[in-house]
Parts: C-alpha cells; structure tokens; sequence
C-alpha cells in the first residue's frame, strides 16, 4: 500500500494497460507480474484524477480509499438534442420569487459542485453558498446601503464611479445588483491556483445548466463580483478564507419567469484554421500580440 493507496485487485486486473495509457501524469507502468503500479518516488506527480479509477474496464483500480464501486456508471446521458435545446434556452433570471429553494433542490445543486473541471485538478475552490433569503437579505441590504450612503454623501469611489448611470436606482432602494434573489453561490481561488481565471466560470457554468434543468432561475452577476473585490467586509461575512480571491458570483433561485422560445444571438467570427501560410512578423507585430496576451 502506498500513500495514494494506488490498489489495484489482482484478481480483477486483465492487464489491458488502459490505465498506464490514460494517466496523466504518466506514473502508472506494469511491474514485473504485469500488474500497474506507482513508484513511490513518482507520486508526488499524481494529480488526483482518479482517470485509472474511471478507465478500468472491470473496476480492479481504487486510489485514495475511493471503492469504484461507489461511482456510477458513464451511461444513462442527456439525448445530444436536449442537452442543445438547455443551452439555447437558458436565459439570464432577473426575477425570483421570494422564498427558499426547497432542500432536496439546494442538496442537488451543492451535490454537483466537485464535478466540473479545474485546471491541474487543482481542488482548493472555496464555494460560499447563501442558503437562506434571510441571510441573502442581510447581504443586500449591507452592499445596497453601503452604495447608496456613498451617493448620498457625495463620496467619490470606484462603486459610485460604476454605477453612477443608476445612482437614483440605489438611493430609492431598488435592488439593482442582486435582483431580489433568494440565493447566491460565490467561488473563490487560492490566489496562487494555476488557472484562478478560468476554474469559476467553469464552476458557475455547469452550476447554471444544472440548476435551470431543474427549473431554477440563475444569474452571473458581475456587479456583484465587483461590490465584493471592493468590499473586505463582505468577504469575511461569505468566509472567504484567507488568501484567496473572490472568482465569481451567481444568483440563483426559484422563478415564474419562463421564456416561450430562445434568442437567436449573433454568430461569432470563427476561423477554420488551415496552418498553409508562412509567417513572418516584425518584432513591433510580435511585441503586440505579446502585450495582448499578457493583459488580464
Ligand atoms: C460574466 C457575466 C456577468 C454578468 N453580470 C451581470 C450582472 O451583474 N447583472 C445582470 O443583470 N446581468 C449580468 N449578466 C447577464 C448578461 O447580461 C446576459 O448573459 C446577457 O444579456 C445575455 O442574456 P442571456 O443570459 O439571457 O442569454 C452577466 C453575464 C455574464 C456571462
């Protein structure tokens, strides 16, 4: 037994070698009786996948005390046509009803949380739920009042600078920021998580699928995400831990909204890449599209 507990059931193993293939890391190789295994010395390159867990064919692989028996089976998906309706008709919620999700709806959602991808696996995202309407009330009314005292004193600050097309909006109490909703969910990375850019979004983005297959309305909410980088407070009310940023937000929560039919957005410029052409860039071309990447 090693310390990923790398186990593999002799019993079961047919020796196909789909796990050696499939691992990232490329650590797992046959020993001498054609049975996988892990070095000690390379487990410190393992990122946890649990791919030879996944791959096996006869379920004789488990690592970190995972049984595979415990997983489902990769079967049973969404027909290709629904899946495409869900995306197309998935639209952004702006008006919820005032009152919690029912349990079974919020243990579903908070259920699915560990499934999306991240990048290098990377599995330190803290998630902030707000559960409760009174608590989500508590919150709003904190950020409303903050900005609206901000207008009403005439402080200059960025907020006001943000919202200053809406400043009559926040002084009579309209709740432009987080529409009413009963709840939020809020992701967080460790400031030094490989892709702490990215892995939020991808979050959110499965979470909004999920949940509005269940009929629950969400919605991104940047403003939101801006209050919140701005707003210290706030961070300790959500628990954020210490070093780690606010990703982003998401309102979520029940709905009478419901659209008839989708809309029909602007097709994008996509390029089908041929790689025929020869490339030869001045060094000002090659500085430029260096600075563009670079930025945020
Ligand atoms: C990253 C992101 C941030 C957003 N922030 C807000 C927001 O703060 N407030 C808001 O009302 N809508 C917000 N939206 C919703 C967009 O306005 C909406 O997605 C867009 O108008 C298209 O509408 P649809 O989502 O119904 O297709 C945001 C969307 C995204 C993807």
């Amino acid at each position: 037994m090693c310390k990923l507990n790398f186990i593999v059931d002799n019993e079961k193993c047919i020796h196909c070698g789909l796990c050696i293939q499939d691992c990232e890391a490329k650590i797992i190789e046959f020993n001498s009786e054609k049975i996988p295994h892990i070095l000690k010395e390379n487990e410190k390159h393992c990122i946890k996948c649990q791919h030879c867990l996944a791959i096996c064919p006869n379920g004789a692989i488990s690592i970190f005390n995972k049984n595979p028996q415990n997983s489902i089976e990769c079967s049973n998906f969404p027909d290709s046509n629904q899946l495409l309706n869900l995306i197309k008709s998935r639209r952004s919620i702006r008006n919820y009803k005032s009152e919690n999700l029912n349990q079974e709806t919020m243990e579903k959602l908070k259920s699915m949380l560990k499934y999306p991808p991240t990048g290098c696996n990377d599995h330190r995202l803290h998630i902030s739920i707000v559960e409760n309407i009174e608590v989500m009330n508590k919150i709003r009314n904190r950020v409303n009042n903050t900005i609206k005292k901000l207008f009403l004193s005439k402080t200059l600050n960025p907020l006001t600078k943000k919202f200053d097309r809406f400043k009559n909006s926040f002084i009579s109490g309209e709740d432009l920021i987080f529409r009413n909703a009963p709840h939020m969910i809020v992701v967080s990375t460790p400031i030094d998580a490989p892709c702490a850019p990215v892995d939020p979004a991808i979050l959110l983005s499965y979470f909004e699928l999920y949940a509005q297959s269940l009929g629950v309305g969400t919605l991104w909410c940047g403003y939101a995400e801006i209050c919140f980088k701005l707003m210290p407070e706030i961070c300790e009310i959500l628990e954020i831990p210490q070093g780690y940023k606010v990703g982003y937000v998401m309102l979520f929560g029940p709905t009478d909204r419901t659209y008839k039919r989708s809309t029909q957005p602007e097709e994008y410029e996509i390029t089908t890449v041929q790689a025929d052409k020869e490339i030869s860039l001045s060094t000002l071309d090659k500085i430029k599209r260096l600075f563009w990447n670079s930025l945020r």
